[in-house]
């Protein structure tokens, strides 16, 4: 199974000149990484997600290697123009070169209010202009604590389930253009991490929960995210229920972002 490794830049860099030295920086060390011979492009797909103002910058700048990106967001409007002020909508998201888009990112349900039905109609407007989704489950702290987590889990997975019921002739395309991330909102940026044991568990959890809805989606990718950083994604990588990462603050210097792709 292909490896996936993602970088969520959320807010970052600040200025389009620090772009291109992260970019500079990232081609520079995925081109010492095939010098070096251990060049696993092959079985790791990596992956960046830039903000949405220099997005269109990074796909022209990367279209040459075999790095792909992504939006973090796509509007939950179904028009691909019109009147929603500080709205993209998924088409305009493609334009500027994205092939995917994370969706249901903790800090969009958490400062944004997105609820299950927002992201549906994300998801199922992203997935209708050709994008792939990332789409961000996870526990907060207290929830962790009040050994929730499955439930919680559960319920963010209903959104899945609502898309196949509403779509069920895509569900066999969803293994490609659909990727869950466990992101446990107490690991981001915190440098807290769960015990591999624990992502592992909760990741078969996650696929045999989507494995219930339908067989073929047995297969789907389902990546830990949460305080991956180059010294701990062997770890990540050595499980096999573990699929990739999605990597926040990590991914801002391209050494630890390309050592975490090749842990993987
Ligand atoms: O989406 C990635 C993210 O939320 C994890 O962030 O900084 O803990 O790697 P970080």
């Amino acid at each position: 199974m292909q490896a996936w490794v993602i970088g969520n830049w959320k807010q970052n860099p600040a200025t389009s000149d620090d772009v291109d030295v992260l970019l500079n920086d990232l081609c520079a060390a995925i081109s010492t990484t095939k010098r070096m011979s251990h060049d696993n492009s092959a079985r790791c797909q990596i992956m960046v997600a830039p903000s949405l103002i220099h997005l269109a910058a990074v796909s022209s700048r990367l279209k040459a290697t075999s790095v792909l990106c992504a939006g973090q967001d796509v509007s939950a409007h179904s028009a691909s123009t019109g009147a929603y002020t500080g709205e993209c909508s998924a088409q305009q998201i493609v334009d500027a070169g994205a092939t995917w888009t994370i969706l249901g990112h903790s800090e969009r349900r958490q400062y944004h209010q997105e609820s299950n039905d927002t992201l549906l109609q994300k998801m199922t407007h992203a997935l209708s202009q050709g994008l792939g989704v990332v789409f961000c489950i996870g526990e907060t702290q207290e929830q962790y604590d009040g050994n929730q987590t499955l439930t919680v889990i559960d319920n963010q997975l209903a959104v899945v389930k609502a898309f196949i019921a509403e779509q069920p002739e895509l569900i066999d395309s969803l293994p490609t253009r659909l990727i869950i991330a466990y992101e446990p909102v107490w690991a981001i940026g915190t440098g807290k991490v769960p015990t591999v044991t624990e992502v592992s568990a909760t990741h078969q959890h996650i696929k045999q929960t989507l494995a219930g809805f339908a067989d073929s989606l047995s297969t789907m990718t389902v990546l830990y995210g949460g305080s991956v950083n180059a010294d701990n994604a062997d770890s990540f990588a050595a499980d096999p229920m573990i699929d990739g990462a999605l990597v926040g603050g990590a991914s801002l210097k391209a050494g630890s972002f390309l050592a975490i792709a090749t842990a993987f």
